[in-house]
């Protein structure tokens, strides 16, 4: 891990000594007598494709506008999960109407970069449009609306769209379903109905099921692993299970835990997808915060990778100013891999370095 402390007595004098040897070098080597840039870090992609893990971040159509990210994004990740632009809310205009303009030249912007496009999401109870949320339907409308849903938007991305979040958050704390508008107008049955639709919609496909805090053992992912098999049972196929691991500094896990979690899974057939990795960091002062980010996420990919299959790890932002975090829980600071201008943070050293230390058989390889 990169030691962030300010080099005091000797070691000032050491790391003084040591920058003009390596200044010295540089100018001998002709890299700063041709203006060349400093040399990026090794991409993470390569050290995770090892691994037979896919890594990604997730984006949104800013980064039409911004090169200096979509580079960035290129350079370390093969996956992007899209942020918002696919939700429900985004896409719809009206009943059974859509608008896809946005989200056409978000995926394939990234398709044609190379980039793999994890899409988030066809079934949730958040981001719904009003026509939805507010009105009255019996359970034959709900469940052609659902479908209609389904097919409109998985048909759409056919091809273009490597993994759906097929249902996200179906579950409370306690392992009982959550009361959403689908549960409440179609029954629980709502969640076997869009593996299957989206299974027809797009074959090809990776579906998982996403949810937050079932990252470790507790009813909620009891109930998760055993919807799964239950699925599995009535002859629906889920590919993996996404855990969003929003990880908070304030509200401690335990590793062991977390990893017999997602050895429990893979070995019932449902690899894990880590699909919206980032850490709420409280203020302590830039130093601190940072060394205290990369343990955290190091010590949480150690005990995921150690635990079982696991097909992809994903950041909930790419760089500190695309975070989410800071919007939605102001006393935290975002803990993701890049400073706002694209420097490397010391938690990005980790994670690479926890990755290039995990077992070859961590990952697997993605259909
Ligand atoms: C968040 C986005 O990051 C925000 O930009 C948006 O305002 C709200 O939604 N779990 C999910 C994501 O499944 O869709 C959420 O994304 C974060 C929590």
């Amino acid at each position: 891990m990169t030691d962030m402390k300010p080099a005091q007595g000797h070691g000032k004098y050491f790391s003084r000594i040591l920058l003009i040897g390596s200044l010295l070098l540089a100018i001998s080597s002709g890299a700063l007598a041709e203006g060349l840039p400093p040399p990026s870090p090794p991409p993470l992609r390569d050290a995770a494709k090892s691994k037979g893990i896919r890594i990604g971040a997730t984006v949104d159509d800013w980064i039409l506008k911004r090169p200096e990210l979509a580079d960035l994004l290129i350079r370390q990740f093969d996956t992007a999960a899209i942020e918002n632009s696919l939700k429900f809310l985004q896409i719809s205009t009206g009943r059974g109407t859509y608008d896809f303009t946005r989200a056409d030249q978000l995926v394939d912007f990234l398709n044609a970069r190379g980039l793999a496009v994890q899409g988030h999401v066809l079934v949730w109870h958040v981001d719904n449009p009003k026509w939805l949320d507010e009105g009255k339907f019996t359970k034959d409308e709900a469940e052609s609306i659902l479908k209609e849903h389904i097919f409109a938007v998985a048909g759409h991305f056919r091809g273009r769209v490597a993994a759906w979040d097929v249902v996200n958050e179906a579950f409370e704390e306690n392992g009982t379903l959550r009361d959403t508008v689908w549960l409440r107008t179609i029954g629980p049955e709502y969640i076997e109905k869009a593996f299957r639709w989206t299974r027809e919609a797009d074959p090809d496909a990776v579906l998982f099921y996403n949810d937050f805090r079932i990252e470790w053992g507790n009813p909620k992912s009891d109930a998760v692993l055993n919807l799964l098999k239950d699925l599995r049972a009535k002859g629906v196929q889920v590919d993996a299970v996404g855990f969003q691991s929003h990880l908070d500094m304030q509200k401690p896990f335990d590793l062991a835990s977390v990893r017999k979690n997602i050895g429990r899974f893979s070995r019932a057939g449902f690899p894990v997808m880590i699909t919206e990795l980032d850490i709420q960091v409280p203020k302590l002062g830039d130093v601190r915060q940072r060394k205290q980010e990369a343990e955290v996420a190091a010590d949480f990919l150690q005990a995921v990778l150690a635990g079982g299959k696991v097909k992809s790890v994903t950041f909930w932002g790419l760089t500190d100013e695309s975070s989410w975090i800071p919007s939605w829980f102001p006393n935290a600071l975002p803990g993701l891999l890049f400073t706002a201008d694209l420097k490397p943070k010391p938690i990005f050293d980790a994670v690479l370095k926890t990755i290039e230390k995990s077992a070859p058989a961590a990952g697997q390889p993605v259909k």
